[in-house]
């Protein structure tokens, strides 16, 4: 008996407008991310700022919104005066999480000309230091950035070359300050005073800034569920969003189990969104949190942790430079699905990190640039997954896995465009066999398919490499038909599918 996986799609059934904040990225000063990443003066494609052009040009492709920066965990040793004014005068120190040298020749002023570069839709997200740092330093900071003239600070920016304010208006509180990693590391009752009281007086200076509070970093930590709770008891009235982290990785040849793994992401998602209802529900505050799943990705964590203690303060590392399957590329669709099915609450991510360090883009140092498979899910979602999602509740047949038990093998969202267009992705779990789909559309004004596209491959570890940059890309799949208010398709074994239908 062939099975069959099927949903409805009703225009009257939705989750949210998706906010284009949810294709947003990360830069980190780690290993090569800037550094002969996105920054490389004399390289052949290199701008007048050092920044390589075949790289911008990459990720305008790829549709990146906001861009977290300057870390992750470098953060929580970053001083920002260190990385302003003259190139030459800027001191070189120890990041003593990356175990490398930062020479601050990237620093603040590049990032917000790098930012601008990557078009209307790009936005800083900047992230404030609450490791070994406080309250002053972080009000220091949005003063020198975005107060417009007349202070100390302000002047000192207009001075280094940047008259106008770099207009920065979403702050991250420090990074995943719940990990024992975290130089700083805090308690989650020492976190939220200190987030809290960052909070009130950088509203002070403007109160419409944006602020992200530090959730927990991934929901397999000890503290997760209770660090939210005290965390947002002290900061519910002052913040906007909470952070998420979530990394995935094929653990002990258990594929199966990886294939799924947006059900973890999933939960971890509703798990949050119920611990902030449960506060505002406590506090009686009608205010509603969202979320800001500002880390995620697939990231071979095991495979790389020894690198970094091996290191002896190098510059520019080469570091959790992850060269993605087409397994990876299919797992990371369905983490994309995952994010737009819950638009209604998850209003801001970052895809970490952008290039080099687990990223979509690979370079050489005075080379060339090119996409990773997974670069393509995320420029297919973020060019066609606007507007507002439909709500997709798949009839799908299952499959077992170790970690999560039975788990439907289609994984499935669909986004309305202003347009009246449908833009379907799916994702097939199935290592073996092909799924046939069928989607009712009912009240959908919808006669075509525009374009059916699947990244598969019959070699699951295929990869794009310097050797073979383009070995993996998406392909035009067939007989994919919609006739009488009825969609069919087959989707591949193993495969990541974007159907478009006006
Ligand atoms: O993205 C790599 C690292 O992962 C970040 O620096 C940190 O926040 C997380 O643990």
């Amino acid at each position: 008996m062939t099975r069959i996986a099927r949903f409805a799609l009703h225009p009257g059934f939705t989750v949210a407008d998706v906010d284009p904040r949810l294709f947003g990225s990360f830069v980190e000063h780690l290993g090569r991310c800037v550094y002969t990443g996105i920054f490389e003066p004399g390289h052949p494609t290199a701008d007048e700022a050092g920044l390589r052009g075949d790289v911008l040009d990459l990720i305008r492709e790829l549709g990146v919104t906001a861009v977290r920066y300057p870390g992750g965990n470098f953060v929580s040793g970053y001083k920002w005066e260190d990385s302003i004014g003259p190139v030459a005068d800027r001191p070189r120190r120890l990041d003593l999480a990356w175990r490398s040298t930062e020479t601050n020749r990237f620093g603040l002023s590049e990032y917000i000309a790098f930012v601008k570069k990557l078009g209307p839709e790009a936005e800083p997200m900047m992230a404030v230091n609450l490791g070994t740092r406080g309250v002053l330093e972080a009000l220091e900071l949005q003063e020198y950035a975005n107060h417009p003239s007349g202070t100390a600070l302000s002047d000192l920016r207009a001075a280094h070359g940047d008259k106008a304010p770099f207009g920065i208006r979403m702050w991250c509180l420090g990074n995943e300050m719940d990990g024992p990693w975290q130089t700083g590391h805090k308690t989650a009752g020492e976190y939220g005073r200190l987030a809290a009281e960052t909070a009130r007086a950088m509203r002070q200076i403007d109160p419409a800034v944006e602020l992200v509070v530090c959730g927990s970093s991934g929901q397999s930590m000890e503290t997760f569920g209770a660090w939210e709770a005290t965390v947002l008891a002290e900061t519910y009235d002052l913040v906007d969003h909470i952070s998420l982290h979530a990394y995935y990785e094929e653990l002990d040849g258990d594929r199966d189990s990886f294939l799924a793994s947006a059900v973890d992401m999933e939960s971890f998602i509703e798990n949050v969104v119920a611990t902030c209802d449960h506060v505002g529900a406590r506090l009686k505050s009608k205010k509603r949190i969202n979320l800001s799943f500002d880390e995620w990705n697939v990231w071979y964590l095991s495979r790389t942790e020894a690198e970094v203690s091996a290191l002896d303060w190098p510059q520019t590392p080469r570091l959790l430079e992850d060269n993605y399957t087409v397994t990876d590329a299919v797992v990371f669709g369905s983490l994309l699905i995952a994010l737009l099915r819950h638009a209604d609450r998850v209003t801001v991510a970052c895809l970490a990190q952008l290039v080099n360090v687990i990223a979509p883009i690979l370079t050489e140092p005075g080379g060339p640039a090119w996409r990773q498979t997974t670069f393509f899910p995320f420029a297919q979602a973020s060019r066609h997954g606007r507007g507002q999602v439909l709500n997709v509740r798949v009839d799908s047949p299952t499959y077992e896995t170790k970690r999560y038990g039975e788990v439907p093998l289609l994984h499935a969202t669909a986004v309305r465009a202003d347009d009246g267009t449908v833009t379907v992705f799916a994702v097939n779990r199935s290592q073996t066999d092909a799924l046939p789909l069928e989607v009712t559309l009912v009240g959908l004004d919808l006669t075509a398919v525009v374009e059916h596209s699947a990244l598969a491959d019959a070699n699951p570890e295929a990869r794009n490499t310097l050797a073979d940059p383009e070995r993996v890309a998406p392909h035009g799949a067939t007989g994919t038909v919609l006739e009488n208010g009825a969609l069919s398709a087959t989707l591949e074994p193993l495969s990541w599918n974007m159907i478009r239908l006006a």
